[in-house]
Protein backbone atom coordinates (compact mmCIF):
# COMPACT_ATOMS: atom_id res chain seq x y z
CA UNK A 1 0.00 0.00 0.00
CA UNK A 2 1.27 3.26 -1.06
CA UNK A 3 0.99 6.73 1.86
CA UNK A 4 -2.13 8.69 0.08
CA UNK A 5 -1.17 12.29 -0.37
CA UNK A 6 -3.27 15.10 0.80
CA UNK A 7 -2.72 18.65 -1.13
CA UNK A 8 -3.65 21.63 1.53
CA UNK A 9 -3.73 24.23 -0.72
CA UNK A 10 -4.59 27.40 1.66
CA UNK A 11 -2.28 29.33 -0.05
CA UNK A 12 -3.40 29.88 -3.41
CA UNK A 13 -5.99 31.66 -1.50
CA UNK A 14 -3.60 33.49 0.79
CA UNK A 15 -2.45 34.78 -2.66
CA UNK A 16 -5.45 36.03 -3.50
CA UNK A 17 -6.42 37.40 -0.05
CA UNK A 18 -3.23 39.64 -0.34
CA UNK A 19 -4.69 41.62 -3.16
CA UNK A 20 -8.75 41.16 -2.48
CA UNK A 21 -8.61 39.78 -6.29
CA UNK A 22 -10.76 36.72 -7.34
CA UNK A 23 -7.67 35.33 -8.43
CA UNK A 24 -5.73 32.65 -8.32
CA UNK A 25 -8.77 30.46 -8.48
CA UNK A 26 -8.78 28.12 -5.12
CA UNK A 27 -11.45 25.55 -6.93
CA UNK A 28 -9.05 25.68 -10.15
CA UNK A 29 -6.18 24.75 -8.11
CA UNK A 30 -8.24 22.11 -6.36
CA UNK A 31 -9.06 20.51 -9.90
CA UNK A 32 -5.48 20.57 -10.83
CA UNK A 33 -4.03 19.01 -7.96
CA UNK A 34 -7.09 16.00 -8.45
CA UNK A 35 -7.43 15.93 -12.33
CA UNK A 36 -3.01 14.93 -11.32
CA UNK A 37 -3.94 11.97 -8.84
CA UNK A 38 -3.70 13.74 -5.58
CA UNK A 39 -5.25 11.62 -3.00
CA UNK A 40 -7.50 14.60 -1.16
CA UNK A 41 -7.57 18.04 -0.85
CA UNK A 42 -7.15 19.54 2.74
CA UNK A 43 -8.19 23.64 3.12
CA UNK A 44 -7.91 25.34 6.99
CA UNK A 45 -10.93 27.20 7.43
CA UNK A 46 -9.22 29.45 9.94
CA UNK A 47 -11.40 31.92 12.54
CA UNK A 48 -9.63 35.10 10.91
CA UNK A 49 -10.16 34.08 7.60
CA UNK A 50 -6.83 34.98 6.37
CA UNK A 51 -6.83 32.91 3.25
CA UNK A 52 -9.80 30.51 2.21
CA UNK A 53 -13.21 31.93 2.58
CA UNK A 54 -16.22 30.49 3.39
CA UNK A 55 -17.74 30.85 -0.08
CA UNK A 56 -14.74 28.72 -0.65
CA UNK A 57 -15.54 25.20 1.04
CA UNK A 58 -18.65 23.96 -1.36
CA UNK A 59 -16.89 24.81 -4.99
CA UNK A 60 -13.30 23.02 -3.45
CA UNK A 61 -15.82 20.30 -2.04
CA UNK A 62 -17.40 19.44 -5.18
CA UNK A 63 -14.24 19.38 -7.18
CA UNK A 64 -13.42 16.89 -4.46
CA UNK A 65 -16.78 14.90 -5.04
CA UNK A 66 -16.47 15.21 -8.57
CA UNK A 67 -12.93 13.03 -8.51
CA UNK A 68 -14.55 10.60 -5.69
CA UNK A 69 -11.89 11.97 -3.59
CA UNK A 70 -12.13 12.98 -0.15
CA UNK A 71 -12.03 17.13 1.34
CA UNK A 72 -10.51 17.33 4.62
CA UNK A 73 -11.23 20.43 6.26
CA UNK A 74 -8.87 21.82 8.82
CA UNK A 75 -10.44 23.66 11.37
CA UNK A 76 -10.16 24.71 15.44
CA UNK A 77 -12.94 23.78 17.88
CA UNK A 78 -14.42 26.88 17.65
CA UNK A 79 -18.67 26.91 17.26
CA UNK A 80 -19.58 28.68 14.41
CA UNK A 81 -16.80 26.98 12.57
CA UNK A 82 -18.09 23.31 13.84
CA UNK A 83 -21.86 24.40 12.71
CA UNK A 84 -20.20 25.49 9.07
CA UNK A 85 -18.69 21.69 8.92
CA UNK A 86 -22.14 20.31 10.18
CA UNK A 87 -23.51 22.08 7.16
CA UNK A 88 -20.90 21.14 4.64
CA UNK A 89 -20.55 17.67 5.55
CA UNK A 90 -17.12 16.20 4.53
CA UNK A 91 -15.35 13.24 4.30
CA UNK A 92 -12.52 14.20 6.58
CA UNK A 93 -12.47 16.83 9.50
CA UNK A 94 -9.47 17.36 10.99
CA UNK A 95 -9.31 19.45 14.69
CA UNK A 96 -6.14 21.85 15.23
CA UNK A 97 -5.71 24.50 17.69
CA UNK A 98 -5.77 27.99 16.28
CA UNK A 99 -4.40 31.19 17.97
CA UNK A 100 -5.12 34.41 15.86
CA UNK A 101 -1.45 35.60 16.51
CA UNK A 102 0.62 32.37 14.88
CA UNK A 103 1.45 32.80 11.25
CA UNK A 104 0.66 28.88 11.38
CA UNK A 105 -0.74 25.88 13.26
CA UNK A 106 2.32 26.15 15.75
CA UNK A 107 1.93 22.73 17.84
CA UNK A 108 -0.93 19.94 18.61
CA UNK A 109 -3.71 19.98 20.12
CA UNK A 110 -3.35 20.30 23.76
CA UNK A 111 -5.00 17.28 25.69
CA UNK A 112 -3.21 17.34 28.77
CA UNK A 113 -5.81 19.52 31.28
CA UNK A 114 -9.11 18.29 31.66
CA UNK A 115 -10.86 21.25 30.19
CA UNK A 116 -8.75 21.25 26.88
CA UNK A 117 -9.61 17.93 26.52
CA UNK A 118 -12.81 18.20 27.28
CA UNK A 119 -13.06 21.17 24.56
CA UNK A 120 -11.95 18.72 22.36
CA UNK A 121 -13.92 15.58 23.34
CA UNK A 122 -17.34 17.58 23.22
CA UNK A 123 -16.37 18.51 19.72
CA UNK A 124 -16.10 15.23 18.45
CA UNK A 125 -19.32 14.05 20.10
CA UNK A 126 -20.75 17.05 18.24
CA UNK A 127 -19.46 16.71 15.27
CA UNK A 128 -20.29 12.53 15.17
CA UNK A 129 -23.75 13.14 16.21
CA UNK A 130 -24.53 15.40 13.38
CA UNK A 131 -22.02 13.65 10.62
CA UNK A 132 -22.16 9.82 11.79
CA UNK A 133 -20.08 9.40 8.45
CA UNK A 134 -17.12 12.30 8.66
CA UNK A 135 -14.10 10.87 9.24
CA UNK A 136 -11.84 13.04 12.30
CA UNK A 137 -8.73 13.23 12.71
CA UNK A 138 -6.76 15.26 15.72
CA UNK A 139 -3.56 17.46 15.11
CA UNK A 140 -1.70 16.25 18.00
CA UNK A 141 1.99 16.04 19.08
CA UNK A 142 3.68 12.41 19.07
CA UNK A 143 4.52 11.98 22.80
CA UNK A 144 2.86 8.64 23.94
CA UNK A 145 0.66 11.04 26.64
CA UNK A 146 -0.86 12.90 24.14
CA UNK A 147 -1.64 9.81 21.90
CA UNK A 148 -3.08 7.63 24.73
CA UNK A 149 -5.39 10.83 25.55
CA UNK A 150 -6.28 10.59 21.72
CA UNK A 151 -7.68 6.74 21.88
CA UNK A 152 -10.39 8.56 25.06
CA UNK A 153 -12.04 10.54 22.10
CA UNK A 154 -14.23 9.59 19.22
CA UNK A 155 -12.06 9.89 16.54
CA UNK A 156 -10.85 7.87 13.50
CA UNK A 157 -7.28 8.92 13.29
CA UNK A 158 -4.51 11.16 14.52
CA UNK A 159 -2.21 13.73 12.41
CA UNK A 160 0.69 13.77 13.67
CA UNK A 161 2.26 17.40 13.39
CA UNK A 162 5.74 17.21 12.16
CA UNK A 163 6.90 21.16 11.86
CA UNK A 164 10.04 20.27 14.28
CA UNK A 165 11.03 17.61 12.84
CA UNK A 166 10.75 19.64 9.55
CA UNK A 167 12.53 22.12 11.38
CA UNK A 168 15.24 20.58 12.25
CA UNK A 169 15.98 18.51 9.02
CA UNK A 170 16.35 22.34 7.48
CA UNK A 171 18.91 22.84 10.00
CA UNK A 172 20.19 19.55 9.42
CA UNK A 173 20.26 18.70 12.63
CA UNK A 174 19.97 15.01 14.25
CA UNK A 175 16.19 13.59 13.42
CA UNK A 176 16.55 10.17 15.14
CA UNK A 177 14.63 11.35 18.12
CA UNK A 178 11.78 12.05 16.06
CA UNK A 179 11.90 9.15 13.97
CA UNK A 180 11.57 6.90 17.25
CA UNK A 181 9.01 8.58 18.53
CA UNK A 182 6.89 8.58 15.42
CA UNK A 183 7.95 4.75 15.08
CA UNK A 184 6.46 4.10 19.36
CA UNK A 185 3.69 6.34 18.26
CA UNK A 186 2.32 4.19 15.28
CA UNK A 187 2.35 1.38 17.53
CA UNK A 188 -0.07 2.82 19.94
CA UNK A 189 -2.20 4.49 17.19
CA UNK A 190 -2.24 1.20 14.59
CA UNK A 191 -2.73 -0.91 17.62
CA UNK A 192 -6.31 1.12 17.95
CA UNK A 193 -6.80 0.38 14.64
CA UNK A 194 -6.63 4.40 14.18
CA UNK A 195 -5.08 6.41 11.00
CA UNK A 196 -1.73 7.83 11.48
CA UNK A 197 -1.13 10.81 9.71
CA UNK A 198 1.72 13.32 9.08
CA UNK A 199 1.59 16.99 8.42
CA UNK A 200 3.50 20.21 8.59
CA UNK A 201 6.39 21.90 7.09
CA UNK A 202 7.63 18.77 4.88
CA UNK A 203 9.21 19.30 1.64
CA UNK A 204 10.29 16.96 -1.63
CA UNK A 205 12.96 16.32 0.83
CA UNK A 206 12.49 16.34 4.57
CA UNK A 207 9.08 14.05 3.42
CA UNK A 208 11.42 10.89 2.48
CA UNK A 209 13.00 9.83 6.03
CA UNK A 210 9.48 9.58 6.68
CA UNK A 211 8.55 7.53 4.02
CA UNK A 212 11.32 4.92 4.61
CA UNK A 213 10.01 4.86 8.41
CA UNK A 214 6.77 3.84 6.67
CA UNK A 215 4.53 4.23 9.63
CA UNK A 216 2.23 7.20 7.93
CA UNK A 217 -0.72 6.09 5.77
CA UNK A 218 -1.39 9.88 4.81
CA UNK A 219 0.68 12.87 4.58
CA UNK A 220 -0.95 16.67 4.12
CA UNK A 221 1.56 19.02 2.40
CA UNK A 222 0.79 22.24 1.62
CA UNK A 223 3.32 25.30 2.19
CA UNK A 224 6.22 23.97 0.05
CA UNK A 225 4.10 22.09 -2.98
CA UNK A 226 2.50 25.93 -3.20
CA UNK A 227 5.54 27.65 -3.60
CA UNK A 228 7.19 25.14 -5.80
CA UNK A 229 3.65 25.28 -7.89
CA UNK A 230 5.40 28.45 -8.54
CA UNK A 231 8.16 27.27 -11.04
CA UNK A 232 6.80 24.16 -12.04
CA UNK A 233 2.55 24.58 -11.83
CA UNK A 234 0.33 22.73 -9.69
CA UNK A 235 -0.08 19.42 -11.72
CA UNK A 236 3.65 19.01 -11.66
CA UNK A 237 4.53 19.53 -8.41
CA UNK A 238 2.02 16.87 -7.16
CA UNK A 239 3.11 14.18 -9.96
CA UNK A 240 6.22 14.77 -9.14
CA UNK A 241 5.32 13.80 -5.09
CA UNK A 242 2.92 11.38 -5.94
CA UNK A 243 5.89 9.66 -8.09
CA UNK A 244 8.00 9.61 -4.75
CA UNK A 245 5.04 8.42 -2.36
CA UNK A 246 5.48 5.27 -5.14
CA UNK A 247 8.65 4.26 -4.42
CA UNK A 248 7.93 3.74 -0.57
CA UNK A 249 5.18 1.00 -0.01
CA UNK A 250 3.64 1.08 3.90
CA UNK A 251 5.85 -1.15 6.57
CA UNK A 252 2.28 -1.37 8.26
CA UNK A 253 -0.99 -2.68 7.07
N1 LIG B 1 -1.70 19.62 8.45
C1 LIG B 1 -2.21 20.56 9.29
C2 LIG B 1 -3.06 20.10 10.40
C3 LIG B 1 -1.97 21.94 9.07
O1 LIG B 1 -2.48 22.85 9.93
C4 LIG B 1 -1.22 22.33 7.95
C5 LIG B 1 -1.04 23.78 7.65
O2 LIG B 1 -2.28 24.38 7.41
C6 LIG B 1 -0.71 21.31 7.11
C7 LIG B 1 -0.96 19.98 7.40
C8 LIG B 1 0.12 21.64 5.91
O3 LIG B 1 1.32 22.22 6.37
P1 LIG B 1 2.29 22.91 5.35
O4 LIG B 1 1.51 23.95 4.63
O5 LIG B 1 3.38 23.46 6.21
O6 LIG B 1 2.77 21.82 4.42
Amino acid sequence: MIPRLGVNIDHVATLRQQRGESYPSVERAARDTLMSGADQITIHLREDRRHIQDADVSPVHQQCTHFGKPLNLEMGCHPEIIDLAINENPEWICLVPEKREERTTEGGLDLSTPEAFKRVFEACEKLKKHLPKTKISLFVEADAATLQASLKIHCDAVEIHTGEYAKDFLKDTDLSHHLKQYQEGARIIRGANRGFHAGHGLTFESVVPLLELGVFSEYNIGHWMMSEAMFVGIAQVTDDMLHLFKKFPLKIK
